[in-house]
């Protein structure tokens, strides 16, 4: 009995070892890793032999030069890890970094990508270039990565990570970037992705075309959960530009909005829901629904707030906290203070059956200036803002148990 478990045992490791585990070390086919050498033919002949069977694409603790796109190309399973934020792929060309392509219109299904630094150094890239580029991911991870530049003036990171197809649960995860130029987060077509922890810092220009994160089109369960996403021209912009279709369902909690050009903006047909919402100091809205669109916006609990703190060059309709063009919103138990201009501005009629309900809305340049039809503001206290609210269709609305407003 004992022997039969062992053969058992070995023949299950065996074949662990066989799919999963095959190891490919960098070093062993001649990268150096001084951070001089150029390591670019050592990485590829690597990659190249990690692709014949799938397996573990090893970066040890090192600098590593690289001169070209590393392109990985496979049906099989692989791995691409490091040993922590010491094993580092010197970025040192205008192009993509590394490549995933769908092998033969297949999906690339479970990857991991994980532990190491990608930094950005002697050469400035054109800003639609991505440290990592995938196609038609599925199931696959993206972990504890650091992305950023040696030198942010003359080298910042143009993009992050580009997704052009996610399916069944993309997960990336902790995962930090300094001085994003171009777009931190690419999503492309598809559905469920993860994006959690981690930071996306831009380069705190706040009116540069960078983004933080952007879902390109026809992304369902996109879900962002405690990032920081900071000083960039567009925190979070979710727009049909270049999917096909709408944006379906998105979902944002105490994610750290702050210090963007906008904040979050929505110029799409999407359900965006935010619980917990920090939308903070950026310069034009904190959060903005553009015309033509029927969004549904949900944003329970939170705080909207210091619109326009840096500066505020367009007073007129500039420096608001949450600013409604078209669709329709639920704004509920939400902070709204200190912006310089508007703490709720709804310009256009044709926003209707929206609810304001319990918030505290203090010390804004103006607290409400709303139109509309059919909505209800109830049970919200206004206190210090500085111009009188102005509230308009409350024909057809019920504006009733507000103190102050
Ligand atoms: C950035 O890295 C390059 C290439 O390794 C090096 O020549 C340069 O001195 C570094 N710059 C800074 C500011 O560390
Ligand atoms: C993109 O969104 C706009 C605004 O919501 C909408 O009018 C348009 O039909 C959408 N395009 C596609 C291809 O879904
Ligand atoms: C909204 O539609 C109107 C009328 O078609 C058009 O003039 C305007 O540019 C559109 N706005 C946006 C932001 O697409
Ligand atoms: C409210 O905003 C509109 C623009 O949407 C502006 O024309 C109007 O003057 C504002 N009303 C007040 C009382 O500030
Ligand atoms: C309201 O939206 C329409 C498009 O739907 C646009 O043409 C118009 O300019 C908007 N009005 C205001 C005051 O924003």
């Amino acid at each position: 009995m004992v022997n039969i478990n062992v053969v058992l045992l070995v023949v299950l490791l065996t074949n662990f070892h066989v799919v999963y585990s095959t190891i490919f070390n960098i070093r062993d086919y001649g990268a150096v890793g001084d951070g001089v050498t150029d390591d670019t033919r050592a990485i590829i002949e690597t990659i190249d032999k990690c692709m014949e069977s799938g397996g573990v694409l090893y970066i040890p603790t090192g600098k590593f030069v690289v001169r070209s796109s590393l392109i990985f190309k496979t049906n099989f399973k692989f791995t691409i890890t490091g040993d922590g934020i010491g094993s580092v792929l010197s970025w040192e060309f205008d192009d993509h970094l590394i490549v995933i392509l769908s092998q033969d219109g297949s999906e690339s299904s479970q990857l991991t990508i994980r532990d190491f630094s990608i930094t950005s150094s002697v050469v400035l890239k054109s800003l639609d270039k991505f440290a990592i580029y995938a196609e038609d991911l599925v199931q696959s991870q993206i972990e504890h990565l650091v992305i950023n530049s040696n030198d942010s003036k003359s080298f910042p990171v143009p993009s992050g990570i580009g997704m052009m197809g996610v399916a069944d649960t993309n997960t990336i995860r902790d995962v930090v970037m300094w001085e994003i130029k171009g777009t931190g987060i690419q999503i492309g077509y598809g559905s469920e992705i993860r994006i959690l922890g981690g930071r996306i810092i831009g380069a705190g220009i706040r009116f540069d075309s960078s983004i933080g994160i952007h879902c390109t089109g026809n992304n369902g369960g996109v879900h962002i959960e405690n990032t920081d996403i900071i000083a960039l021209g567009t925190g979070i912009l979710i727009a049909n530009s270049s999917g096909v279709g709408s944006n379906r369902e998105i979902f944002i909690s105490h994610a750290t909005i702050d210090s963007n050009g906008r904040g979050l903006v929505i110029r799409d047909n999407s359900y965006v829901s935010i619980i917990g919402i920090w939308a903070a100091s950026s310069t034009i809205d904190q959060v903005f629904i553009d015309e033509n669109t029927t969004a549904v916006l949900s944003i329970s609990g939170g705080t909207i707030f210091n619109g326009g703190v840096y500066e505020c060059p367009k007073e007129s309709d500039w420096c608001n906290g949450l600013t409604v063009r078209s669709g329709t919103f639920i704004l509920n138990g939400v902070e709204v203070r200190n912006n310089n201009g508007r703490g709720i501005w709804i310009p256009n009629k044709s926003v209707t059956q929206y609810q304001i309900i319990a918030c505290r809305i203090f010390a804004n340049g103006q607290g409400f200036n709303v139109t509309g039809s059919s909505f209800m503001i109830t049970n919200n206290i206004c206190n210090s803002n500085q111009i009188p609210n102005a509230i308009s269709g409350t024909e057809t609305s019920i504006v009733l148990n507000n103190l102050g407003c």
